[in-house]
């Protein structure tokens, strides 16, 4: 049995105060949720977020590849358990662009996620150039293979996989139930061959351009089991309507 998770992504927005109200509006009504829900806030903010949080489950956007060290900037995976992270998102594809990061290095994140204890939220999705071409599949193929090279069975039983094609990211177009049910077996079927077990036990999350109008429909498809949410997940009434469509 899978559980719905609805997954929060903030990116880099917030202040201390938007911030205590975002939660507080989110956690009053994620009292009685059937589905879970978790916010992904930005790392400054994440012992602030963890201290209001009760019903509600917290990750952070990034995470170093590195143990610890000389390594200005990063922050290390065992110090997001540390503060109390449950989730860390790895390769969304807004660092894959802008930072440069390879799926060898995204899946080297996930494996320290993973050695310390916090499940990675795996993001895969390809361009819109990418689709156009109908390169879809091996693109997101390729992404997944490098995971599968870097973590054993074993080491993805707690890994997320989101599915986010880059195209449908903050711009309102989400991808169709179609597209998206089918990519989602894709990505199902390419866990199978990895493991049978993996691909009956792993969630897999739309994400791009997910709001209330659109969350009931595709929230219903069979291989999606929740959704990784930016935009809308800025709000609380939005960010809740979405978890009570799915
Ligand atoms: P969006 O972002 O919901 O604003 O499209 C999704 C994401 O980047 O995770």
């Amino acid at each position: 049995m899978r559980t719905i998770l609805i997954m929060g992504n903030w990116k880099m927005n917030g202040s201390s105060e938007s911030i205590r109200q975002l939660v507080d509006g989110i956690e009053q009504q994620a009292k009685d949720a059937t589905v879970e829900y978790a916010v992904c806030a930005p790392a400054v903010y994440l012992s602030l977020v963890k201290g209001m949080l009760q019903n509600v489950h917290l990750g952070a956007q990034d995470v170093s590849v590195h143990d610890h060290g000389a390594y200005t900037g990063e922050i290390a995976a065992d110090m997001l358990t540390d503060i109390g992270c449950e989730y860390v998102i790895v390769g969304h594809s807004e660092r894959r662009q802008y930072h440069g990061e390879s799926s060898e290095v995204v899946a080297q994140k996930a494996l320290q996620a993973q050695k310390n204890g916090l499940k990675p939220v795996i993001c895969i999705g390809e361009t819109l150039e990418q689709r156009e071409a109908e390169q879809t599949e091996a693109v997101l193929a390729e992404q997944l293979k490098a995971v599968f090279n870097t973590l054993t069975p074993e080491q993805l039983q707690n890994a997320v996989i989101a599915y986010e094609p880059v195209w449908a990211i903050g711009t309102g177009l989400a991808a169709t139930a179609e597209q998206v049910q089918s990519v989602h077996s894709f990505i199902r079927s390419q866990l199978a061959a990895c493991q049978a077990d993996l691909a009956q036990s792993t969630r897999i999350l739309y994400g791009g351009s997910l709001k209330p109008a659109n969350a009931p429909e595709l929230l219903a498809l069979e291989d999606v089991d929740g959704g990784l949410i930016g935009g809308a997940s800025l709000k609380s009434d939005d960010f809740i309507k979405i978890g009570e469509a799915g």
